[in-house]
């Protein structure tokens, strides 16, 4: 079982920790990269920062933001009652034990409990197959193919309907 809670200041030290971890550095595009002690704690209506706990021990991140209000701009031109998610598990002993499944349930549920959310979307990099086998997995659908930065992404989204496809086959 894992829940989810706003990362706080006390989490920057392990955050910062798991930012050198090989398997983070390389999901991660070129200067795409939290300044955590800038971002903490997020007090934001356009998005949150969460921590992913199994029985009370911290193993990965989740960023659930709405693309079209998130100030840097990232996504560009977008639509309205979206939301965007990136996520990643801390310690290499954790990958692949189902954790990143149990997280993504859980943040999609709180992305589709507001009634006017229409569907999820997802960057990972182009090169990232494993990522993308997880997201497929979940439902989610090939957009496009898209640089952001100079970082070679694929979109995928998750619409509602999706999500509710998944919640019948859980
Ligand atoms: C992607 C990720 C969140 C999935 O969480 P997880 O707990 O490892 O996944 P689960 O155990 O629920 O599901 C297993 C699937 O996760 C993916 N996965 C497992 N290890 C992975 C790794 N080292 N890197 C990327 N994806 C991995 C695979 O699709 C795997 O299925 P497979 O065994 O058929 O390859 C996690 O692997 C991770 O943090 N990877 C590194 C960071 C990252 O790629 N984040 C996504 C950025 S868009």
């Amino acid at each position: 079982m894992v829940t989810l809670r706003p990362a706080t200041k006390d989490d920057i030290a392990l955050l910062k920790r798991w930012d050198e971890k090989p398997h983070v550095i390389a999901a991660g595009g070129g200067d795409d990269w939290y300044d955590w002690d800038n971002e903490l704690p997020r007090n934001a209506d356009w998005g949150e920062l969460l921590i992913a706990e199994e029985a009370g021990r911290p193993v990965g991140v989740l960023e659930i933001c709405d693309p079209a209000k998130e100030p840097s701009h990232y996504w560009g031109s977008i639509e309205d009652n979206l939301r965007a998610l990136d996520i990643w598990i801390g310690e290499e002993e954790d990958l692949g034990r189902g954790l990143g499944s149990l997280m993504m349930r859980a943040a999609l549920d709180r992305c589709f409990a507001d009634e006017k959310v229409t569907a999820v979307v997802i960057d990972p990099l182009e090169r990232n197959r494993r990522a993308r086998r997880f997201y497929e997995r979940l439902g989610f659908e090939f957009a496009e193919r898209r640089l952001f930065d100079q970082d070679d992404c694929v979109v995928y989204r998750l619409t509602r309907a999706g999500y509710e496809a998944l919640l019948k086959r859980s």
